[in-house]
């Protein structure tokens, strides 16, 4: 009796101890107004709260063990559930941050192979803005109203002021007053939006203040952007930083987007001062706009620069800077640029003083290589020239990335040609013809080229980091391929540009190509696999792989009969 008596309490303390064993559980979810979310453990359901701010996430205790999440009706019963069970590492407490229906959390994603050190002005921010294993959420609560104003009129520049809250894994970071705006002048064609935003002066997200949430909407592949940010990253240059995250507003998840830095305000700190006051004080920062934008002369005439160029920074107040846009600095370039000596022997000093030549070699060399249709080379657009006051010279930066591997407005077998002078727009632009009449320069683009033909964009360089990214990426592409677009502007003048532009061919300046230009209207729909592997069939649009592969290949080629010039 006594030892059957000491058994059941053994047992009892048995189980005891096992339900002891308890789990918070958290998962991000838009449970809808009708649902709430819940935990199934061991067939069992368990109800979720969802937090008070944020309402997208719901947490609660429920005994430990393997686990799916299910959405619930009002009365606990299951409405749908994970078709996986997940499992929690034996040592922890409460799960992290999950999303809904994704079968992973983390995981490991190759980078890019290194090809040069960082420019000596490049001091990057250490910030942890941008993890490379995971796909935080970025949840904006607020007046949905000013959402639907925002979405209904692409034109009116509807800024909205949202709460936000970027949810990573293992840590929530809010910040209030977020204002939130629609980013872009194409992409406001598109039926899925591209967004930009700010947070409040003193209260800055992980060091960033001016930040850009790109849609991807014109690559299918959902890859070009972050690869490019990749090689320029791998050159050593300036460049922002690049992840991707999840993003909810309110009740409505809106997609899968790419996170990036604008080239604003702070950013000049973070990226050449380590994140501190920069010394010597941030000089103008003039972007180029296309077509007057080549960095010709302009006979002068102030008026055309105003054009062709946007002042995106003025320079520090304390040093030079009066708060208006000047175009002095610009101007002067331009004019030395004309007239800039090729054959002295101190012809490359000369340069140098003027602008960080590097900056221009490596940059163009990525133009190149990853076949940017709208950069300085194809469209004289999307490049910063930043004066650098710390070292009394620009420096050249690239950015939007969004046309390029082989998504193209300009002939791809050009771009494909092995032979770099047949890259559209390259015998156009006054900054490349010049400085390639310079023996240094050109032997130190060719070269940089070969090498990067090899190993960079070389398969062997690039399918690691392609295969990772496919795999992070793969549920999140379906999620974002199904849910509704928030482009709710009927009146976009797409359909107008599109007939302008077909009825007065003449209009487009070159390379920009108008057969590729309606092909690009007209694509057709494939699998995801093949738009990143192609082969697409598409003028206008080629495999991402196959792109690179491609132009590989050409390329060592082409400086395999005619090596890259010594000096
Ligand atoms: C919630 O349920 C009500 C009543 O059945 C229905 O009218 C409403 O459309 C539902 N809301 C959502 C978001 O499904
Ligand atoms: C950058 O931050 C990470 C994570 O906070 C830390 O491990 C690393 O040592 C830091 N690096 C530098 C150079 O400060
Ligand atoms: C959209 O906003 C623009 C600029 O404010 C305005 O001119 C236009 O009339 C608006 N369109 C509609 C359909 O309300
Ligand atoms: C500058 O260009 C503008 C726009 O083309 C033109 O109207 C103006 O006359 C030009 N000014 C001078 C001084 O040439
Ligand atoms: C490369 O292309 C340019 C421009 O078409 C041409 O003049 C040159 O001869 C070509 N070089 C070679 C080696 O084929
Ligand atoms: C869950 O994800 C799978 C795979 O991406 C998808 O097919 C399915 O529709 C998703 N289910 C729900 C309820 O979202």
């Amino acid at each position: 009796m006594r030892i059957l008596i000491t058994a059941l309490v053994a047992v009892n303390s048995l189980q005891l101890l096992v339900h002891a064993a308890t789990t918070t559980y958290n998962v991000i979810s838009v449970a809808g107004s009708n649902h709430t979310m819940g935990v199934i453990v061991d067939g069992k359901t368990y109800p979720l709260q969802a937090s008070k701010d944020i309402a997208v996430l719901h947490s609660g205790s429920a005994p430990s063990g393997a686990y799916s999440y299910a959405k619930l009706d009002t009365s606990n019963g299951v409405v749908e559930k994970e078709a996986f069970q997940r499992q929690l590492d034996q040592s922890s407490e409460a799960t992290p941050n999950e999303f809904y229906n994704r079968t992973w959390n983390t995981q490991h994603v190759a980078d890019l192979p290194a090809l040069a050190d960082p420019l000596p002005s490049k001091h990057r921010v250490n910030s942890s803005l941008h993890p490379k294993d995971q796909i935080p959420t970025i949840y904006f609560s607020g007046d949905q109203h000013q959402v639907d104003v925002m979405h209904s009129n692409t034109t009116a520049d509807t800024k909205v002021t949202l709460d936000m809250h970027l949810i990573a894994t293992d840590k929530i970071t809010t910040i209030k007053g977020v204002e939130i705006s629609l980013a872009g002048r194409s992409s406001k064609w598109l039926d899925k939006l591209s967004y930009g935003f700010k947070t409040p002066k003193d209260q800055l997200l992980l060091g960033y203040r001016n930040l850009k949430l790109r849609a991807l909407g014109t690559d299918p592949s959902y890859i070009r952007e972050i690869l490019c940010y990749d090689m320029m990253n791998a050159m050593g240059l300036p460049v922002s930083g690049a992840s991707y995250t999840r993003v909810i507003i309110n009740d409505q998840p809106v997609g899968l987007f790419l996170l990036i830095e604008a080239y604003k305000n702070e950013w000049y700190q973070n990226e050449f001062g380590d994140g501190k006051k920069l010394k010597d004080g941030r000089g103008i920062s003039y972007q180029g706009m296309g077509s007057l934008s080549d960095l010709s002369t302009l006979g002068g005439n102030a008026t055309l620069f105003e054009t062709g160029y946007k002042v995106q920074e003025t320079a520090d107040k304390k040093h030079g800077g009066d708060g208006t846009p000047s175009y002095d600095r610009l101007m002067d370039f331009t004019k030395f640029l004309a007239e800039a000596p090729t054959t002295t022997a101190d012809a490359a000093d000369v340069w140098n003083q003027h602008i960080d030549m590097d900056s221009v070699i490596r940059s163009l060399v990525v133009e190149i290589i990853a076949g940017f249709s709208d950069g300085y080379l194809a469209n004289a657009n999307n490049f910063f020239l930043y004066d650098n006051l710390a070292e009394k010279r620009f420096t050249y930066l690239a950015a939007d990335f969004d046309t390029t591997v082989g998504n193209t407005l300009v002939k791809l077998s050009d771009m494909w040609s092995g032979n770099y002078t047949q890259f559209p727009g390259l015998t156009l632009r006054p900054l490349v013809t010049k400085f390639l009449q310079v023996p240094a320069f050109k032997s130190q683009f060719e070269q940089l080229l070969s090498k990067a033909s090899q190993q960079l964009i070389s398969p062997a360089a690039t399918n690691a980091r392609i295969d990772d990214l496919v795999k992070m990426l793969r549920q999140d592409v379906d999620w974002d391929l199904a849910l509704p677009k928030m482009n709710k502007d009927t009146n976009n003048g797409v359909a107008d540009t599109l007939a302008y532009i077909l009825a007065h061919p003449d209009w487009l300046p070159p390379p920009l190509d108008l057969d590729t230009i309606k092909d690009m209207a007209n694509r057709k729909p494939l699998p995801w696999d093949t738009f990143v592997t192609g082969p697409t069939n598409e003028i206008s649009l080629s495999g991402v792989k196959e792109f690179f592969e491609h132009q590989s290949k050409a390329m060592q080629d082409y400086f395999g009969q005619h090596p890259p010039a010594t000096v």
